[in-house]
């Protein structure tokens, strides 16, 4: 094996990153933990470790999210892998979570849907916190449903996954709680073509309309998939809450709300299903 001329410290100081990121790099080509980093900073590494490190460190310096190149990201304290087909699970959703364990929370047994669920997210955290629960799961991805599936095995945890546009594959279907993120960027959204959102994959992001499209279908076909007394509970974003409040009370949902997220933004909207 041909040694580079470098050691760990020399890609500190060279990558350009900051040094958690750096560090990161390090566990992720090497396959060694911080620790063993402090004691071996000054190692000469092999050419082979070299250009390894180097590849990631051209893929962060491109821009690419660190949760791609570590193929993983905590949500609710739960390692999900992720690939480019799936969006990245944000804190923001956990505002989502929360609000369906809360209404979970007193009931004995409850049929849930979480429709566009991508690496899994809602569904695995609320299938992991509320046990009691049957938990069911769509994303019209294929990709985004293999990386799903992937996370349901890592954890142990029995979701019925299934390819389908929203309800499609739901027919004659009903459910105590609906759940869904699903993609709401406006399609002339400068944001769609900065940052880590240049990666993710676009059928995620957005609708390719006004940012709304996907909550008038959920809600208006909602209604005859919840029993007596279900939920939906819809994440948005920042600037949508009104309109998704209103589209709640169009369709004749009851106790309409939002809910604030950490940053005390209005990012969850939700209602409870009375009507026949
Ligand atoms: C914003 S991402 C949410 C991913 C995940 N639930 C989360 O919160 O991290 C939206 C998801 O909706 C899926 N999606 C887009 N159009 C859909 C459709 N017509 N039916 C079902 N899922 C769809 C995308 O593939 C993507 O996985």
């Amino acid at each position: 094996m041909t040694n580079s001329p470098y050691t760990l410290r020399d890609f500190f100081a060279q990558s350009g990153l900051p040094l958690l990121e750096a560090k990161m790099l390090v566990e992720q080509a090497l396959g060694v933990s911080r620790a063993w980093m402090i004691t071996h900073d000054l190692d000469v590494l092999s050419e082979h470790q070299w250009q390894a490190l180097q590849a990631l460190c051209n893929r962060r310096t491109a821009g690419e999210p660190m949760a791609y190149i570590m193929g993983s990201r905590e949500f609710m304290g739960l390692d999900f892998t992720v690939s480019p087909a799936v969006l990245i699970p944000r804190p923001d959703t956990e505002t989502l979570v929360e609000a369906a364990l809360g209404f979970l929370k007193d009931k004995v047994t409850a049929r849930v849907l979480d429709m566009g669920t991508g690496s899994g997210a809602i569904a695995l955290s609320i299938a992991h916190f509320a046990p009691q629960t049957q938990v069911f799961a769509s994303d019209i991805s294929q990709e985004a449903l293999a990386i799903a599936q992937v996370n349901a095995e890592k954890f142990k945890l029995d979701v019925d996954f299934r390819q389908s546009s929203w309800f499609d594959q739901f027919c004659g279907e009903t459910f105590h709680l609906i759940v869904s993120n699903p993609p709401y960027i406006h399609q002339g959204d400068e944001h769609l073509s900065q940052g880590d959102l240049r990666f993710e994959p676009r059928l995620a992001l957005t609708d390719n309309a006004d940012g709304l499209s996907c909550y008038r279908i959920i809600i208006q076909q909602a209604p005859r998939h919840l029993t007596q007394g279900g939920a939906i509970y819809l994440e948005h974003g920042w600037n949508q809450a009104e309109a998704v409040r209103a589209l709640l009370i169009q369709a004749g949902f009851a106790q309409v709300c939002s809910i604030r997220d950490l940053a005390g933004i209005e990012r969850v909207s939700g209602g409870v299903w009375l009507a026949e």
